[in-house]
């Protein structure tokens, strides 16, 4: 006799910072799907309230993540409790030295640590016993290669702030998404006409033999917010991408 599995969110709030496009947004498809209320977040209104539309979510807030001051206030006026809160917002810069525009670097340099730093402090008493935060890194930048300084730098220092603040913040868990490529509109809109190409490379050599979706990485996430044993650690999923010859 088939028995009915209890959804395994349900009754909990999932916050998503940047949940109007790729990986957040498919994040929150899940995480609604295992019945999490959700709350979304972007910069840009229309995408934001299509997001919103589609996925039949009601609580969304507009504001840049990186406007520290912003971020503050929305979880000050957050209203209750929170189970998760997942932090898609942000995205890399790669540049070789010669072309690097050093106001584009300082800005990616910062980024992604500052905003776990601040989603950490001002979430952290909002985080219901069990919850916790999921961050995306990347395993991309792993391999010398030219043009991936930075990146490369962000792959190693994300991971050690991760361990560190798990410490800091428990009971609150914090765990990171290390990706490879995922095919979203930001490797899209990176990728350009090259995006076909691309795809086409990594079917054919990527062990798993085909692309990494959003989906994929959303899977992993609703794991981390549901596994309350997972904190303080780095769960890469790229397909194997870093263990190919660059
Ligand atoms: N795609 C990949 O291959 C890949 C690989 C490794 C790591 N990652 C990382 O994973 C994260 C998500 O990537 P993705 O590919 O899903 O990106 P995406 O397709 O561009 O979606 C990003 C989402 O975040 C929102 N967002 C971006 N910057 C924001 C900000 N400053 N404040 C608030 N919302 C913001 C975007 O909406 P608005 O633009 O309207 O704000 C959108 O909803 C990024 O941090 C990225 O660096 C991606």
């Amino acid at each position: 006799m088939e028995t009915e599995r209890r959804p395994d969110l349900l009754g909990q709030t999932v916050v998503v910072v940047g949940g109007s496009a790729g990986i957040g947004f498919e994040t929150a498809r899940r995480a609604k799907a295992e019945g999490a209320d959700v709350v979304l977040t972007g910069r840009n209104e229309e995408r934001l309230e299509k997001a919103a539309a589609t996925l039949g979510v009601s609580r969304t807030a507009i504001f840049d993540a990186n406007d520290s001051r912003a971020l503050q206030s929305f979880f000050e006026e957050l209203d209750g409790p929170v189970d998760h809160v997942m932090v898609t917002a942000g995205g890399p810069y790669y540049s070789r030295l010669a072309d690097m525009d050093f106001d584009e670097a300082r800005r990616a340099l910062q980024e992604h640590p500052m905003l776990m730093v601040g989603v950490a402090k001002h979430a952290r008493d909002l985080i219901r016993p069990g919850g916790g935060l999921v961050f995306m890194g990347g395993t991309g930048a792993r391999n010398p290669a030219r043009g991936v300084g930075l990146m490369s730098a962000m792959t190693v220092a994300l991971p050690a702030l991760t361990a560190s603040l798990a410490l800091e913040i428990a009971p609150v868990r914090i765990n990171l998404v290390a990706a490879g490529f995922v095919d979203t509109p930001l490797s899209a809109s990176l990728l350009g006409d090259g995006l076909d190409q691309r795809r086409q490379e990594l079917r054919e050599t990527l062990p798993i033999r085909r692309v990494v979706t959003p989906e994929d990485v959303a899977a992993l996430a609703v794991h981390l917010m549901t596994n309350t044993a997972l904190t303080g650690a780095t769960y890469d999923i790229d397909g194997g991408q870093q263990l190919l010859p660059a």
